[in-house]
């Protein structure tokens, strides 16, 4: 039985299932004066109402009114933080009377305070915790969410947050992609390499007997995990089946986009010190620059991703939240795609692109997400905009009116 959503002043959508780059990235299929039709949770018909053909017509059995709102893919968000426990909202304030988020670090908060604070939750408390955040972003236009482990840096916690992931999906409102970043820091007990080879040999291993984990990533950094390091844990997970990932470029420049390339990772993510040589080897790659400028803003830097050398460059782009306690405190996509087209000066356009159907591409699921298309799942988001450039000419506040996921209302 099919569902006509009706009385939309627009649908703005990237258009296929291929990743998008360099010109393609701008180029939105719009459709005015259109009516979408939605049926075993899956896009039916896209088009005037008048062209709807008959079978499908005899099929409708339920109307809803849009008002006038301008439809766009529901919001693909390819990498957040969110099974944490604990706020870090004083380390916020003192960053705001001057100290730096590598001082609060050294001074034993950065993630180790949410590792203190993830190690003292329950599963089922961590669970709670990522439904909670995944209803916040339905709210502002997520449907799909890549959520990884990274706070618990042992074994059983690591296990423990991905956990949390799995049984959190019966209840989230968002589809929770899952991934270990049991690299994501040395425990703060030992930070000796042994930590490298206890990822390799026992939690990769176990994690992928659970089948708790998608995706693997390294937080390659100085003075964190070596190109090395992250080169031996990457290989080590995607013998296991998990496909390669990393924390590349982000405080420092350690060449790791061209090391994720050479990997043929799904993306490099942050890159705001990524060199030219890496912006070459990402554009020469199916590896997506996932930026994360909500990053930037929340720590107060001027040093964003240069996404307009890595479009020109050819390189796939994408946008995320990189929702965490610590240096990214929002669920909202929007943000990012403010953030993305004021600050990197990326178009509207690209904004949009990079925060769906690429974003949908990184996480392996473009030929079911990241564009309003027939066949493809009934994701989106009901803004409440004459047209899709208020999604960041209209900032700062919330213009989703209602979300559908698989074609069911998620938040409204
Ligand atoms: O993506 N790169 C390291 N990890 C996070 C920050 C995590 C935290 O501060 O808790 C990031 O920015
Ligand atoms: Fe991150």
């Amino acid at each position: 039985m099919a569902l006509l959503i009706r009385n939309l002043s627009q649908i703005a959508t990237p258009a296929g299932s291929a990743p998008k780059r360099g010109k393609k990235l701008r180029e939105l299929v719009v459709h005015e004066q259109s009516v979408i039709v939605i049926r075993d949770g899956r896009f039916a018909f896209i088009g005037r109402e008048s062209d709807i053909g008959d079978s499908l017509r005899a099929t409708l059995i339920e109307d809803f009114d849009a008002r006038g709102a301008t439809a766009v893919p529901g919001f693909v968000d390819s990498h957040t933080h969110i099974p944490f426990a604990g706020f870090r909202e004083s380390e916020f304030n003192r960053r705001l009377q001057g100290e730096t988020y590598s001082e609060i670090a050294a001074s034993g908060g950065g993630i180790a305070s949410t590792v203190r604070a993830t190690r003292a939750a329950s599963e089922e408390e961590l669970c709670g915790n990522v439904v909670a955040r995944a209803r916040m972003m339905a709210r502002y236009g997520t449907t799909t969410t890549e959520a990884k482990s990274g706070y618990g840096l042992n074994l059983e916690d690591e296990l423990k947050q991905l956990r949390a992931i799995r049984a959190a999906t019966e209840t989230s409102p968002v589809r929770l992609i899952p991934m270990c970043l049991a690299a994501h820091e040395f425990p703060p007990e030992d930070r000796s390499a042994a930590w490298v080879e206890r990822i390799i040999d026992e939690i990769l291993p176990r994690v992928a007997e659970e089948k708790l984990a998608v995706f693997c990533d390294v937080f390659v950094e100085k003075g964190v995990f070596t190109r090395e390091q992250g080169d031996a844990i990457l290989r080590a997970g995607a013998r296991l089946g998990m496909t390669p990932r990393m924390h590349a470029d982000e405080l420092s420049d350690t060449d790791g986009a061209s090391l994720a390339a050479s990997l043929d990772a799904a993306s490099a993510d942050h890159l705001m010190h990524i060199s030219d040589s890496g912006i070459a080897a990402l554009a020469a790659s199916n590896t997506v620059a996932n930026l994360l400028p909500a990053t930037s803003f929340f720590l107060m830097s001027d040093r964003y991703a240069p996404a307009r050398k890595l479009i020109e460059a050819g390189a796939i782009v994408s946008l995320s939240t990189d929702c965490n306690p610590g240096s990214s405190m929002t669920e909202s996509m929007q943000t990012a795609m403010q953030l993305a087209t004021l600050q990197m000066k990326m178009t509207v356009e690209e904004s949009l692109t990079a925060a769906t159907l690429n974003g949908a591409h990184s996480l392996r699921m473009a030929n079911e997400i990241g564009s309003i298309e027939v066949g493809k799942r009934a994701d989106i988001v009901l803004l409440d905009a004459p047209n899709y450039l208020h999604l960041v000419y209209h900032f700062g506040v919330n213009l989703v009116r209602a979300v559908m996921r698989d074609g069911q209302f998620v938040a409204a």
